[in-house]
């Protein structure tokens, strides 16, 4: 298997908390372009191990290495990444398009047309002036995902991304997402619901107390 082109690379990973195993020894490859998923119950790991991925915690053991690159060694985030790490932070009383502003100018990338660009394609108003403190959760995850694909990220790494989002939010995310897909994304996702999963994923995986188990995809 060494010719792979593998995106994400973690090699005898193991994290704990206080002694604890959260992650146990895992071994778990993502190939560059795809989509993999992650399903498990609260407490299993799932968000663990994207932070870990993200650069967010230090493993206590093993290698993380994302794009070619070894995080905590040779850097400490992934050099291409859009995440969202449980309910997304935003500061509340600032507009959705004010907060990715503040974003998006920590790297100087963006023109305030990608912001609107990103913003439409989640299905927000750009112009919409009401601070962040009265968007329901569905807004606020539709300007996480925002947040995730304006700077258009190689790797999309997406913690419980359609958490909030009512049925047609759903569709729409789930359409975000496969199109992020075909233009060659590597995304790495988790939910409760299996059909998003099957819908979006090549492979999918349960997390079951910090191990990771392969699942077969039925179609
Ligand atoms: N910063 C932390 N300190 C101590 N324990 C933690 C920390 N973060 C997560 N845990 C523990 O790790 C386990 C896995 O949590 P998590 O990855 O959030 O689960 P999931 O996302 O699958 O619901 C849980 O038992 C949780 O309490
Ligand atoms: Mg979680």
């Amino acid at each position: 298997m060494m010719n792979m082109d593998y995106y994400i690379e973690l090699t005898n990973v193991r994290k704990c908390f206080q002694g604890e195993d959260v992650l146990k020894e895992l071994n778990f490859c993502v190939e560059r372009g795809s989509a993999y998923g992650i399903a498990g119950n609260n407490g299993s790991g799932k968000t663990v191990l994207m932070k870990c991925i993200c650069g967010f915690l230090p493993v206590t053991q093993g290698l993380v290495r994302v794009g070619g690159k070894y995080i905590g060694r040779e850097v400490d985030f992934p050099q291409s990444l859009g995440a969202i790490i449980e309910t997304p932070g935003f500061l509340d009383h600032l507009s959705g398009r004010r907060n990715l502003q503040i974003l998006a100018d920590l790297r100087g990338r963006l023109t305030g047309r990608d912001i609107t660009v990103a913003l439409l394609r989640v299905g927000l108003n750009p112009g919409l002036t009401r601070p962040v403190a009265k968007y329901s959760l569905g807004m606020r995850q539709r300007l996480g995902i925002a947040q995730a694909i304006m700077e258009d990220p190689e790797l999309l790494i997406l913690d419980e991304p359609f958490n909030g989002l009512d049925k047609q939010g759903v569709q729409e995310m789930r359409s975000l997402l496969l199109e992020e897909k075909a233009r060659g994304k590597t995304i790495l996702l988790s939910s409760h619901n299996s059909e998003d999963l099957r819908i979006l994923c090549d492979r999918i995986f349960e997390m079951d107390a910090g191990i990771m188990k392969e699942v077969e995809k039925t179609v």
